[in-house]
């Protein structure tokens, strides 16, 4: 492979994706694939400041301001981390990407789709992911794997997240090519190999 790979991994709090990417990592590193791990948002730096107030601050944040936010840590990050990763020729990993601020800033919070679309272009400076999982779970089950200490995200209720979780289905629905829809109710070994199946696809 001379150029990397670009892999998202999408999903509502508590789907389980964090662990399928360490899972993925683990069998690329073991296969002697050259592996980025990072996320949005709040990859290091600056970064990082932004996800402690994105997660974090008790004062009011409008919907619109959040939206900035999360587009401004994905800016530094795509510039700063992903693009010369993926130009070194690396797999980058990337838990949570664009498709978070569609499905939580969009379907959640209501801003219109269109317009995220465009900033979100403008936030990557056009880079996709070449495959992006979304991991399918119902609210009940995510939100008790969540558990009781909620940052400012997680509390945002279970109609919110239905809305977001609808929201990640309908995204898949436009883009069939790139996004795949995986059933994380499942064992975290069986959902693994669905992931493994998708890569090897990808890779071939
Ligand atoms: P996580 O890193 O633990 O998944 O948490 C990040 C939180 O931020 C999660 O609740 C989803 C949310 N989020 C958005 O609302 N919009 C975004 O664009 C991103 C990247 C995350």
């Amino acid at each position: 492979m001379s150029k990397g790979l670009f892999i998202t991994f999408e999903g509502a709090d508590g789907c389980g994706k964090t662990t399928q990417l360490n899972l993925l990592r683990e069998y690329l590193q073991n296969n002697n694939f050259d592996v980025l791990v990072t996320r949005e948002p709040g990859a290091k730096g600056l970064g990082e400041k932004l996800r402690d107030i994105l997660l974090n601050y008790d004062g009011e944040v409008s919907n619109r301001c959040e939206s900035f936010l999360f587009l401004a840590d994905r800016a530094q990050h795509i510039d700063t981390i992903v693009k010369p990763a993926i130009e070194k020729g690396q797999i980058v990993l990337c838990d949570r990407h664009t498709d978070s601020t569609v499905a939580y800033q969009g379907y959640g919070r209501g801003i219109d789709i269109d317009q995220i679309n465009k900033l979100n272009n403008i936030a990557t400076d056009g880079l996709k992911p070449d495959l992006t999982f979304v991991f399918d779970i119902d609210i009940e089950t995510s939100m008790s794997r969540v558990g009781a200490e909620k940052d400012r995200m997680e509390s945002a209720g279970n109609e919110f997240f239905n809305r977001v979780r609808n929201g990640y289905l309908q995204i898949a629905k436009n883009e069939p090519q790139r996004v795949k829809v995986i059933d994380a109710t499942k064992s975290i070994d069986k959902v693994f190999e669905s992931v493994l199946k998708e890569f090897n696809i990808l890779a071939q």
